[in-house]
């Protein structure tokens, strides 16, 4: 299958080698910056592939079956929308795109060109998640009553110096839009998936040379009748605490932490009290950073949903989801009062200026 990748920054090499682990034909890279592609080719020994400086030509050039797209975030609907219209499957990292017309858009042309859509939401595939999700598939934990999600990360000056688009509400969002979704996309697929309201407060309390928030504050009420606490930062000082997620049900208390959601931390499950110790065995990651091991299975799930005709596990919906729930976060933070869901519109280009006293 003929792969390219379009964004070859920071996060590309988990890309390049779930591409590589999984067979692709890496036949492209693309990127504003030709030595950002000549480098990650390089580095992970695929000199052979093209490089391109413009996507669209990319696009008209070469046969593609599937692209990735890892470019600053609030370029990635307008690319993954080009992909699509070329026949193309499309992986988007998070988030899959700023605003929800744009997303709902992306979801209706890939059902219209019959290509598959997946948003770059890993963490679903950390053991130590999949072993939650499949307690909650075969009831283990009763009726869920609540659960939450924290991350509680520090990024300082040298991170938001690497690149402008960092921390604008044109490109990016802040410490909820980025750091956070993926916990947002979690949160939601453990829960239910829908949700009736959110209430939050959200600000930015350190980071004044960055538009949008570095911090959120949210409670949410689930359809289902469950609640949740979703919290988000990138304060926590000297250099972050945790990721982690706590589901509550009437016969079960699980919890992952870790730095990013790898590592199981508590099984109190009924029948299963001393669970614990052998599902730490098969299930607790401890990955060189917070990106973790799972961009080559989804990666795998992509490509079984293309082979196999059916949606990938964090499909387009999934992306719009966590979408939703960050804006629905911004719109009730900004209105001092609780939003309803689904939400209709929204962007992050609603919010520009509400921390003008903070951005420089
Ligand atoms: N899934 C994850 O855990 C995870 C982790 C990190 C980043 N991300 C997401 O991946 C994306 C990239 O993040 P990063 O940290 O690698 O950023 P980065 O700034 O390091 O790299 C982005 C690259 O995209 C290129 N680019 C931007 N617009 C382009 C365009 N129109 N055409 C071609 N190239 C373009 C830039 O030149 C840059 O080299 C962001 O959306 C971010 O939210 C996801």
């Amino acid at each position: 299958m003929n792969y390219a990748l379009i964004g070859c920054g920071r996060v590309a090499p988990n890309h390049m080698v779930a591409a590589k682990a999984n067979g692709l034909h890496i036949v492209a890279v693309c990127d504003l910056d030709p030595n950002q592609a000549r480098k990650l080719l390089s580095e992970h020994e695929v000199e052979s592939a093209r490089i391109y400086t413009d996507y669209q030509e990319m696009l008209n050039k070469e046969k593609l079956d599937l692209v990735a797209i890892a470019t600053w975030s609030g370029e990635h609907a307008k690319i993954a929308l080009e992909a699509i219209r070329h026949g193309v499957h499309v992986i988007v990292e998070k988030p899959i795109a700023l605003s929800i017309e744009e997303a709902r858009l992306l979801i209706e042309e890939a059902k219209a060109h019959g290509v598959k859509l997946c948003t770059n939401h890993q963490n679903r595939f950390n053991p130590a998640i999949r072993a939650i999700r499949q307690a909650i598939d075969k009831g283990k934990l009763g009726r869920l009553l609540y659960g939450t999600a924290h991350v509680r990360w520090f990024r300082g000056p040298s991170y938001y110096a690497q690149s402008s688009w960092r921390g604008t509400w044109a490109q990016d969002g802040g410490a909820l839009m980025n750091q956070c979704i993926h916990d947002a996309d979690l949160l939601r697929w453990m829960m239910g998936d829908e949700i009736e309201e959110v209430f939050a407060y959200t600000d930015n309390l350190i980071h004044p040379y960055i538009e949008a928030e570095d911090l959120g504050m949210a409670v949410i009420r689930f359809k289902n009748g469950s609640y949740g606490i979703f919290e988000g930062t990138a304060d926590i000082y000297p250099d972050g605490l945790e990721e982690t997620l706590h589901i509550f049900g009437e016969t079960g208390t699980v919890k992952a932490g870790g730095m990013s959601v790898n590592r199981l931390e508590a099984w109190n499950v009924q029948g299963e009290e001393d669970q614990l110790p052998l599902l730490q065995k098969e299930c607790d990651e401890d990955p060189e950073n917070v990106y973790g091991y799972g961009h080559t299975p989804l990666y795998q799930d992509m490509l079984e949903a293309i082979q196999q005709d059916r949606a990938p596990l964090v499909d387009g919906e999934a992306g719009m989801r966590a979408l939703e729930l960050i804006l629905a976060i911004y719109q009730s933070a900004a209105e001092g009062k609780p939003v309803r869901l689904p939400l209709q519109r929204g962007s992050t280009l609603d919010y520009v200026g509400r921390f003008k006293s903070h951005a420089q």
